[in-house]
């Protein structure tokens, strides 16, 4: 498809293939570079990603001894080891499962009384390591990416923010009840995602068209924080269910 401005379209024709397509692109960053920085996402949309490079990893053709990952966002005030949280996610879907050095991962942490702070370090800490070579990116049905709701401005780099209630209803399967999905939570800014050398957004499923619709506008407005990825010049956006 072509694109008005930067974006690079793959279209999957079903969610495994879109899964493998993104493994794919993991895995050549690696072998290019098996020092990587990688960005990981949460969410339902990369269970197949992860899935797939836990295959790849018991295959033998990939090694994450010497990758560095940064996770997008947290939810506040929950414990790491809490089922609900996106670290323990992350330890489940991949982490728990590949040889990932564990002080080589990073997810926001947020149960803690200083976030503002916590915000700031964890950007360092991605400076620090030289930024993210590749960027994994799921989208909102309301167009966020991380937990960057609607409004946010792209200078903002990783911050806390209020979810929306329609980013609180689409997670609430996740939870007993909407009561007890957080309202808050820690998340890489705009800045901090676009400054990623590389992108991958995995967009997946009906609910996700009118995102799809609004990103392939190609208007560029903090309403619809995903269309900050116009100005990036390397984004591979990576569909299935959607037209
Ligand atoms: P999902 O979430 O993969 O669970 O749809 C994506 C997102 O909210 O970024």
């Amino acid at each position: 498809m072509p694109d008005k401005l930067n974006l690079k379209w793959i279209k999957a024709a079903s969610y495994e293939e879109m899964s493998k397509i993104a493994a794919d692109l993991f895995m050549e960053q690696l072998h290019e570079k098996p020092e990587s920085v990688l960005g990981m996402a949460t969410g339902g949309t990369p269970e197949g990603f992860y899935k797939e490079m836990v295959a790849r990893y018991n295959a033998g053709e990939i090694s994450f001894v010497h990758t560095k990952s940064f996770n997008l966002d947290e939810y506040v005030g929950v414990d790491p080891k809490n089922v609900t949280s996106y670290h323990y996610y992350m330890d489940q879907n991949l982490f728990n499962h590949i040889d990932i050095k564990r002080e080589n991962i990073h997810v926001p942490v947020g149960n803690t009384d200083d976030l503002a702070t916590t915000a700031l370090e964890y950007d360092a800490a991605i400076a620090a390591v030289g930024g993210i070579d590749m960027q994994l990116l799921g989208i909102g049905v309301n167009g966020h990416i991380g937990f960057n709701e609607p409004g946010t401005p792209f200078s903002l780099g990783t911050n806390v923010v209020e979810l929306t209630e329609s980013t609180r209803e689409a997670n609430k399967i996740y939870f007993d009840k909407l009561e007890d999905v957080p309202t808050h939570a820690i998340t890489m800014g705009i800045d901090t995602i676009m400054k990623s050398k590389k992108i991958v957004l995995l967009i997946s499923g009906a609910s996700k068209q009118e995102a799809m619709n609004r990103l392939r506008s190609g208007e560029i407005t903090e309403d619809f924080p995903a269309s900050a990825l116009h100005n990036h010049g390397d984004v591979t956006v990576i569909y299935t269910g959607v037209k």
